[in-house]
């Protein structure tokens, strides 16, 4: 009930009664006082006047369930979900879950993770009440070589919904990181377990640094956030449901196709360095050439300087602009 009051308040500039909200959810006013008082005593500011009603004044940043539930217009990303203040890893506890049966769609969201996990064993950290780490848990029916391209839908989510909310210029490094003006703003790691012939579960990670003001000095330079590049702080809950509808949207797309086909142009829009030059960093080789796009696989396309065009699998290779991290 108090998710669905939180929407009914958010909603509604005037004031809603008392009488209208215990009619709504068939429960006695003092049950509606008393999940007004409980909203109150965890951040919102609600005015009450007598004869006339409730009426929000302010919603805190918080991404507690009932504050992502209030603003989600999603049929099942993120309906089933899980929120701890603070956890390891999101995407150990959403594998946990996923082991156990989770279903389709559960999102697993953390205020603080003590043991955030980046790409190449590399640590990620989520400082308390000033990011957005959330995994959310998939079961598609694909080939467990297909996997990564999930994560360019997730990518392309995030964009996009960065995109929608703040005037910022938004791009993607290929595969998937977000970046905003030259910096990383977005990473995303995706888990998997499967046996040769299908997958039992994915588990896509995504960590965005909304509110982080000061990074470590070893990544300040590739590194940003939306209150650094913004100047103001920004709802976490309300990005994270943005996040969501988006991802619903493509990933419907994406399997009823069985490839990126239809996301091809939307992420090509976003798609950094693209008619540029890159540098294509292989385990033991590096070469560079015109990227040119993606296929609809997600593979990138570089047209190496004799004219042949290789399409690069994401798995080991890093793909850099010529002057740096873009
Ligand atoms: C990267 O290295 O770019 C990927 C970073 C992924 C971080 C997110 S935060 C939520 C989820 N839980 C984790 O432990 N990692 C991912």
């Amino acid at each position: 009930m108090k998710s669905k009051i939180l929407e009914i308040l958010r909603n509604k500039d005037t004031y809603v009664s008392g009488q209208e909200l215990s009619e709504r959810f068939g429960v006695s006013r003092t049950a509606v006082w008393k999940a007004i008082h409980q909203l109150e005593e965890e951040g919102y500011r609600i005015e009450a006047v007598p004869r006339k009603g409730y009426h929000m004044v302010e919603t805190p940043d918080v991404v507690c369930k009932e504050e992502i539930l209030s603003l989600l217009e999603t049929k099942w990303a993120g309906r089933n979900l899980v929120y701890l203040e603070t956890v390891d890893s999101t995407n150990d506890l959403a594998k946990k879950l996923a082991d156990q049966g989770a279903p389709e769609g559960t999102l697993v969201v953390a205020d603080e993770q003590t043991g955030g996990k980046g790409r190449r064993g590399r640590a990620w950290c989520t400082p308390k009440g000033s990011a957005i780490a959330m995994t959310i848990v998939l079961r598609p029916d694909i080939r467990p070589e297909l996997a990564s391209m999930v994560t360019l839908v997730m990518g392309l989510s995030v964009a996009k919904a960065i995109e929608s909310l703040y005037p910022v210029s938004v791009g993607i490094k290929w595969p998937n990181d977000v970046v905003v003006n030259g910096k990383k703003i977005c990473g995303i790691l995706t888990e998997m377990s499967a046996e040769m012939t299908g997958i039992h579960y994915l588990v896509i990670g995504t960590g965005i640094n909304t509110n982080v003001e000061e990074f470590p000095e070893e990544i300040q330079s590739v590194a940003t956030s939306l209150i650094k590049e913004l100047g103001e702080k920004v709802n976490r809950a309300e990005l994270i449901a943005a996040c969501l509808k988006y991802f619903e949207e493509y990933y419907e797309k994406y399997i009823a196709a069985g490839n990126l086909a239809p996301l091809k142009e939307d992420y090509e829009a976003l798609l950094l360095n693209r008619n540029n030059k890159v540098r294509v960093l292989e385990p033991n080789h590096e070469y560079t050439g015109l990227s040119l796009g993606i296929n609809e696989d997600g593979e990138l396309l570089v047209e190496k300087e004799d004219g042949t065009v290789t399409a690069v699998y994401a798995g080991e290779v890093s793909v850099r602009g010529v002057y740096g991290y873009v």
